[in-house]
């Protein structure tokens, strides 16, 4: 199916990530810059269904550059994984002539793109937004950056305490089922143990090292998980360490989300700029149904319908890495 674009809606679906409002902008504005009319979408799918949708100007996207979360608001819509829902949010758009539709998000957002774009004459373009880094066919998911720089600046207080009192702790970060928060975030901070779900970690392998850093009289360790890590988290794994080692003082952090907000990093604002630019390029140009990567530095596009099928994949390497480092 081709569509020739006529006027644009952008939105934002699923967790919010910083750099989001940066991209609305650069939608916003490379839209008007080619002479289209250009609409946000509020609230994500359910904005679309419930038709809450606004037109935006060159004005509507001054000044937020530098802030966190999303200006056009954002949701996990359910309605919209059924076809009754998904013809009623086209119902809202084509009322208004826009036919060309722009989704800042994860790959459940792109996977209700391609659904939507297959059912209905609407050209999606997908733009990776999330802090998980999550998504294969993209070095950058916008987000990712701000949410591991705000993940090191709390676990590098963490160490000032742990120092003081020689503690070990453990760090909780988000993710959900990706590592690479807890892979960043942990080497450049200097943890002793990552626990990411790519990765198998016997609970053996964690109390052996534990044991041996305190014969050396090394107390002070901390250890950094994915929320989505096999041992259930922080909570899951002070429990093992507890058992195996009831002398030890451990304490517990869980970031949560505080990692989703803030002021947007350099890298974010560069990444989500260029991607917003990237989409309405491609949806002048008749290219459609398809989410925006940039690998090598170069642009790369991915068909909607294969967002999800592969994974980041985290080499072996980093835990080699880790382990050596943190001796
Ligand atoms: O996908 C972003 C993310 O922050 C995950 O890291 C986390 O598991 C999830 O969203 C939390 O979702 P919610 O804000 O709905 O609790």
């Amino acid at each position: 199916m081709s569509v020739k674009v006529k006027k644009i809606g952008v939105m934002c679906s699923g967790g919010d990530s910083p750099g989001m409002n940066a991209c609305i902008r650069a939608v916003v504005r490379t839209s008007l810059y080619y002479g289209y009319e250009v609409f946000g979408i509020m609230r994500g799918y359910a904005g679309l269904i419930e038709d809450d949708i606004v037109k935006m100007e060159s004005r509507s996207v001054a000044n937020i550059i530098q802030r966190g979360g999303t200006i056009l608001k954002t949701a996990r819509c359910k309605d919209f994984l059924t076809k009754k829902g998904r013809k009623i949010a086209y119902d809202n758009l084509s009322k208004r002539g826009i036919n060309g539709l722009v989704v800042i998000g994860g790959d459940g957002s792109f996977r209700g793109a391609d659904a939507f774009s297959s059912e209905h004459d609407i050209a999606c373009i997908g733009l990776p937004g999330t802090i998980d880094k999550d998504i294969a066919g993209t070095d950058f998911t916008i987000g990712f950056d701000t949410a591991v720089n705000t993940a090191v600046s709390a676990i590098d207080k963490i160490r000032d305490t742990a120092d003081s009192h020689d503690r070990l702790f453990i760090i909780e970060v988000m993710g959900r089922d990706s590592g690479y928060i807890a892979l960043h975030s942990g080497i450049a901070t200097g943890a002793e143990n990552i626990l990411i779900p790519e990765k198998k970690t016997s609970i053996d392998e964690i109390i052996d090292s534990l044991q041996e850093k305190e014969r050396r009289k090394k107390l002070v360790n901390l250890i950094v998980v994915a929320e989505g890590d096999e041992y259930g988290g922080a909570i899951g794994l002070e429990k093992h360490i507890n058992e195996r080692m009831p002398q030890m003082e451990v304490r517990v952090c869980i970031l949560g989300h505080i990692q989703r907000g803030g002021t947007p990093t350099c890298l974010d604002r560069l990444i989500a700029s260029r991607m917003g630019y990237q989409a309405v390029e491609c949806l002048k140009d008749g290219l459609h149904n398809v989410f925006v990567g940039i690998q090598n530095n170069s642009i790369c596009l991915t068909p909607l319908k294969d967002a999800g099928k592969k994974k980041q994949h985290i080499s072996d390497e980093w835990m080699k890495i880790v382990k050596i480092l943190a001796t």
